[in-house]
């Protein structure tokens, strides 16, 4: 496993990290038994940086990383969410009581007393013109409730007005071999200003892994079932917003370009980490084998420039009218 600067947090991360949203809720059954192995596998293969969020299964994705702490030797930094426990959101939700009640929730949840790392979990893009909620978290952090605070985002150009504020030290955001936008402008400004970042959703839901087909099936309380066109949540995060069989027709063109050697997994994972102002992926995985086979990226050789080019090629042709000025 290698390891990358998180922006200006001082912490060294591994660039494959865990995202730990399926080991929560509406990714269908998963037992907290494969959970647990799952992420004890994370950590064997050199995994150091976990994100969850309260509202993954309300606290159950947080309690499972704690007791992963708790049972492992190793540092594990933890970055969580807050902001999704509103009934509906609103720029007033997130109010100085709100935040630090779901800081407390979470600290609870998490078994410590300080936070390493709070993103804002997709707030509206009117709260980025809200100066004083970057005021609490500056005041979270002043009292040592939290080490660092950070946004996740649904748009690039959140992302881009996020940077502004001097203390936002991370950016969370969907950046995969179907979703380059952010690599236009966003990188480069995130880049000078020492702005850690984690791709998030970089298997497009499992599609990248090239194990679907116009057959899959997925049970109801999955989110690739109950919000393939926005039902629930932002569309964007159930298979990146691109269509299922638009999807299954790129993932062909991508899957003659996998070096031998190499899984699909891997192949969409070492792709984003071509791009060094990526700090890490943060894939998903609900068994050991999933991870082990994730972990294997960070091992590869980089992909070709010829590769790059195509996938770019591909991304222009057949993904980009559906997405590209969407998000
Ligand atoms: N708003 C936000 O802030 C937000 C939104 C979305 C995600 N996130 C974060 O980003 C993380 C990653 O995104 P994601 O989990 O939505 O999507 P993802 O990483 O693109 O896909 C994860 C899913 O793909 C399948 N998978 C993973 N590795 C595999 C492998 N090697 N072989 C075959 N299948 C594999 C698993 O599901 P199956 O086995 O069921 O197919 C897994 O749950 C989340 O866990 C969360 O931490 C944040």
């Amino acid at each position: 496993m290698r390891y990358r600067t998180l922006g200006k947090t001082g912490f060294s991360v591994s660039e494959v990290s865990f995202g730990a949203w399926a080991i929560g809720g509406s990714w269908g059954d998963v037992r907290d038994d494969d959970s647990l192995a799952a992420l004890h596998k994370a950590v064997d293969c050199g995994v150091n940086f976990i994100d969850t969020a309260d509202v993954y299964g309300m606290g159950r994705s947080e309690r499972l990383v704690a007791q992963l702490r708790r049972e492992s030797k190793e540092t594990i930094v933890v970055a969580t969410k807050a902001g999704r426990r509103l009934p509906s959101q609103t720029v007033e939700g997130y109010s100085r009581e709100n935040l630090s009640g779901w800081i407390e929730d979470s600290l609870r949840n998490l078994g410590t007393d300080c936070l390493d790392l709070v993103q804002l979990h997709c707030p509206p893009t009117a709260l980025y013109y809200r100066p004083e909620v970057f005021g609490y978290l500056d005041d979270l952090a002043t009292v040592g409730k939290i080490r660092h605070y950070g946004v996740s985002v649904e748009r690039v150009e959140e992302a881009l007005k996020a940077i502004e504020f001097p203390n936002v030290k991370t950016v969370q955001i969907i950046f995969n071999c179907f979703r380059l936008r952010p690599a236009e402008l966003f990188f480069e400004r995130a880049r000078k200003r020492q702005v850690g970042i984690l791709a998030r959703v970089p298997l497009a839901s499992g599609l990248l892994t090239g194990k679907f087909d116009k057959t899959s099936r997925f049970v109801k309380d999955d989110h690739r079932q109950f919000n393939r066109h926005g039902e629930a949540f932002d569309m964007g995060e159930t298979f990146s917003g691109v269509d299922y069989e638009v999807a299954l027709d790129a993932v062909e063109e991508i899957r003659k370009l996998v070096p031998q050697g190499m899984t699909m997994a891997q192949f969409a994972l070492r792709w984003i980490l071509m791009f060094d102002a990526v700090t890490c992926a943060i894939p998903g995985g609900k068994t050991a084998a999933q991870i082990m086979d994730n972990c294997g990226a960070s091992e590869l050789p980089e992909l070709s420039e010829a590769t790059m080019k195509r996938v770019a090629a591909i991304y222009a042709e057949k993904i980009a009218p559906l997405v590209h000025q969407r998000w």
